[in-house]
């Protein structure tokens, strides 16, 4: 029976029934070799000859997200903007890009101080209404539309399958950062995305205790091909204990990711007819941007992040922040425990994050003390 047939949820839970056939153990090895002999004749059988190029590491980790987000391959990679930037690195001086102005920060910061200056052409666009894409999109001179939905620090949605359909008549590939969607929600590829990427640093391992990244392709072509290039010899390559670490975590992604979104949804739907709070963003709400593509393109629930705007401005927000006891003042997103930070101190100027708005990563703990914690904290810094 083909592994790959059976549920999302099986996949993960066995890592694809991987057994060791010598030693008939059911966890990996770590490889930690980083070359590896080659043949009397000369030749390199194995396939593999230096672990910057690849790593026997990867392939369980690499076949399990592939297989949950229904792609050909996948490939790992040391950081979630190692994985990005290496699919902008395959494109070639002068390609026209669409990026959305809210976006991560860090990545919008390397398009438009890093990538411009090799010769990218990046544009940021308002991803979330199909007519400023389409009119955008420069046929044969835009090589690439990169979408986050939802997207840092809004949480706004931007309608993978219509995006899909633009990029395809203007010839032009179709990436989606789906970290906070994860596979459990939203799998892109099926909606016409030709790749899809993840900062695995987030809910793919779970557990804020490594960096990794990686890269899942609709297709083997030579644009695949060019961005495993990128990664041997630029370097960006995952470390052999955090692939392990890795495959570990995937193991119970079904389970973290759809109890963080439930309580995400109890969150939201308590702060936002508080008196304390001026709008909770999440799409998990009626009212929320994109509510109803969200509806149609993530399935099971709307992911863990949300954001509350705060009544009382920049200082009540601070001081929300600081007088959490249970949440953690802390950037990043994705582990078992909750996060909580004010955004636009972290992003700086050209923030598309209001100066009152808390980001929140929901965990995994009991929602009630989650609610009670910033119940107490919002009353503090608003008395
Ligand atoms: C949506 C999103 N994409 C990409 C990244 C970059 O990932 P990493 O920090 O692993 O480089 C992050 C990190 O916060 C993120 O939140």
């Amino acid at each position: 029976m083909d592994p790959n047939t059976n549920k999302p949820e099986t996949i993960a839970a066995q890592a694809l029934g991987w057994v060791d056939h010598e030693t008939r153990a059911i966890t990996p090895p770590i490889h930690v070799s980083t070359t590896y002999l080659r043949d009397p004749d000369n030749q390199y059988r194995s396939g593999r000859a230096y672990a910057r190029a690849d790593n026997p590491a990867f392939d369980q980790a690499e076949a399990v997200i592939a297989s949950l987000e229904q792609g050909a391959h996948a490939a790992l990679f040391a950081s979630g903007m190692a994985a990005a930037t290496a699919v902008f690195q395959a494109l070639a001086p002068g390609d026209h890009v669409l990026a959305p102005k809210v976006m991560y920060w860090s990545l919008r910061n390397w398009l438009m101080n890093f990538a411009t200056h090799w010769g990218l052409q990046v544009e940021l666009i308002d991803m979330t209404d199909p007519r400023i894409v389409q009119s955008a999109l420069r046929p044969g001179k835009t090589r690439l539309v990169w979408v986050e939905t939802p997207a840092n620090p809004l949480w706004s949605i931007t309608d993978i399958a219509a995006t899909a359909v633009l990029c395809k008549a203007a010839g032009a590939r179709l990436a989606v950062d789906s970290t906070v969607a994860t596979p459990v929600f939203t799998r892109p590829l099926t909606l016409g995305a030709d790749l899809v990427m993840h900062a695995a640093t987030k809910y793919l391992n779970g557990h804020s205790d490594l960096l990794a990244g990686v890269l899942v392709t609709r297709e083997d072509d030579d644009f695949w091909r060019h961005i495993r290039g990128v990664r041997a010899y630029v370097g960006g390559t995952l470390g052999s204990f955090e692939s392990w670490l890795l495959l570990r975590g995937l193991r119970t992604l079904y389970l973290r990711v759809r109890a963080a979104s439930s309580a995400a949804q109890r969150i939201a739907e308590h702060f936002a007819p508080h008196a304390l709070v001026r709008e909770v963003l999440y799409p998990g709400l009626r009212q929320s941007q994109g509510h109803e593509i969200a509806r149609r393109q993530m399935q099971g629930g709307f992911g863990a992040m949300l954001s509350i705007r705060v009544q009382g401005g920049e200082a009540a927000a601070i001081a929300t922040a600081a007088n959490v006891q249970l949440w953690k003042r802390a950037t990043s997103l994705g582990g078992t425990e909750s996060l909580i930070e004010h955004r636009a101190s972290v992003e700086g100027a050209g923030t598309p994050a209001p100066a009152d708005l808390l980001r929140l990563s929901v965990g995994i703990e009991d929602c009630g003390d989650l609610i009670a914690d910033l119940e107490q904290a919002l009353a503090g810094a608003l008395r």
